[in-house]
């Protein structure tokens, strides 16, 4: 049985930050997703562990997944002891062929694995593992042949580069190993090293030594490979993830601009005509219909935007649903949980927060909108606020269709206006305000002359 062992327990010093290697955001998606998603396509999650140590609740709670088990690691001593510490939880579960992944390598796809695991299984290996060439070796562990032959992975710190200048070949750090066969040597690794860690690459020699079947497949010059142990490498690599995302939508009919400055998470579809500006980041689950035009300087996060919608410059819409043919800023905001109708119009600086505006409704310039529910065809004026906060509860607003807010309105919820009501502009209105009627609450103007 095959089962796979994502490595993510370390804590990733050289990121230089508090949030675990493995969960950093590549196109806002946490590393470690990518990792095993690559994993699912060639081992079912029934069969997936993933070992974690530092910060492991943060780590567990990032992974949705069913079915994929955690394995503990106390002490983060090293990648050969992260192998060690599994093995005695995955021993007696009939493993035979254990596919081992590096929680930091986020480009990773089904056929680098798929090359691996058939390549083991061809040549009838006890160990196969993925290399790629580069032209500085780095802190990457650095693959010596003789012959050809695979016998030994040095690290960084304990490679002596008078004697191995010309190597470029480096351990991708993804591995399968027979573990009937390598499992005796597992109490055979030391940490007698620059680094004093247990490292998995020690097994290669001690395979060699023992006689064991030990080779390494070379996918060359292969960027998707490389780990992410920097910030510099983890940007790297959202390079690579997003221009190909970029190309991806180009060549399946979505007009992208500027596309170097574009930013599209692989969770976000799009349908084909639709056209979008640079510089702009789209993430999450966003999904955009045709004919939308998402203008420059955009953020979009976990928006549904159907079809022919315009998004106008320096909008930010989060988690928000925009009815077809709407027309959203410039300098607007969408917060979580609201729901735009068809054909609505939202003009510049106009915030808008858990709320529910209906069909062919304008709120054009400067206005809070929170907690509310608007009917159709109702326009709010310049500058209206729905007050929603009494300094401790949030209260609702209900607007009916057809009503004309006047502009500089404060509408004090909770509150009610009907159907085809009129608010006089400059109006504070506490009182809910039946259907059909004209309110307003200005005081009266006075005039005195000047002397
Ligand atoms: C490792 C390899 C190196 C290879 C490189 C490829 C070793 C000793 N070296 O180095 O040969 O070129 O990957 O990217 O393996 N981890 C644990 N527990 C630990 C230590 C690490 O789970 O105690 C996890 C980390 O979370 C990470 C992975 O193992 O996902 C690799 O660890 P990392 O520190 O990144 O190893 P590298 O120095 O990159
Ligand atoms: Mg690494």
């Amino acid at each position: 049985m095959l089962h796979a062992l994502v490595l993510a327990a370390g804590k990733g010093t050289r990121m230089c930050s508090t949030v675990p290697k493995v969960l950093q955001p590549i196109l806002g998606e946490p590393m470690l997703l990518y990792v095993l998603e690559a994993v699912a396509t060639v081992c079912e999650q029934d069969n997936t562990s993933v070992l974690v140590g530092h910060k492991s609740e943060l780590v567990k709670q990032s992974i949705h997944s069913k079915g994929i088990t955690f394995i503990e690691q106390g002490e983060q001593l090293g990648t050969g002891h992260a192998l060690y510490v599994a093995w005695e939880q995955l021993q007696h579960q009939g493993v035979d062929r254990l596919l081992v992944v590096n929680g930091d390598v986020p480009l990773l796809s089904h056929s680098h694995l798929h090359s691996l695991l058939t390549y083991f299984d061809e040549e009838q290996l006890d160990i196969a593992f993925l290399t790629t060439t580069v032209e500085e070796t780095g802190d990457y562990g650095v693959v010596i042949r003789e012959n050809e032959k695979v016998y030994a992975i040095i690290e960084a710190k304990d490679l002596d580069p008078s004697l191995y200048s010309e190597l470029n070949e480096i351990n991708t750090g993804i591995y399968v190993f027979s573990m009937q066969k390598i499992a005796p040597l597992l109490p055979y690794l030391t940490n007698n090293n620059i680094k004093g860690e247990y490292y998995i690459t020690q097994l290669i020699s001690l395979a060699v030594e023992n006689g064991l079947s030990v080779g390494a497949i070379c996918l060359e010059d292969n960027k998707e490979l490389l780990g992410v142990n920097t910030p510099l490498e983890l940007v790297e690599s959202e390079e690579i993830l997003r221009e190909k995302i970029c190309l991806y939508w180009l060549m399946k009919g979505v007009h992208i601009h500027n596309y170097l400055s574009v930013s599209i998470s692989p969770t976000v579809e799009i349908e084909p005509g639709t056209v979008i500006y640079g510089p702009c980041t789209i993430t999450g689950k966003t999904m955009i219909g045709e004919d939308v035009v998402i203008e420059p300087y955009c953020y979009i996060h976990n928006a549904t935007i159907h079809s022919g919608v315009n998004v106008r410059s320096f909008s930010h819409i989060d988690s928000a649903s925009l009815g077809s043919h709407s027309r959203v800023g410039p300098f607007a905001r969408l917060r979580p949980d609201v729901l735009l109708g068809n054909n609505v119009r939202i003009g510049n600086f106009v915030e808008i927060k858990k709320s529910t505006v209906g069909s062919n409704v304008a709120i054009n310039h400067l206005s809070y909108i929170g907690d509310a529910t608007i009917g159709e065809k109702t326009n709010i004026g310049a500058g209206t606020i729905t007050c929603n906060y009494d300094g401790s509860v949030k209260h609702s607003t209900t607007i009916g269709s057809n009503v004309f807010v006047g502009s500089i309105t404060a509408l004090i919820a909770p509150i009610s206006i009907g159907d085809n009501s009129t608010i006089g502009a400059g109006s504070v209105i506490t009182k809910s305000v039946q259907a059909n009627t004209l309110a307003l609450s200005r005081s009266e103007q006075k005039a005195w002359q000047k002397k």
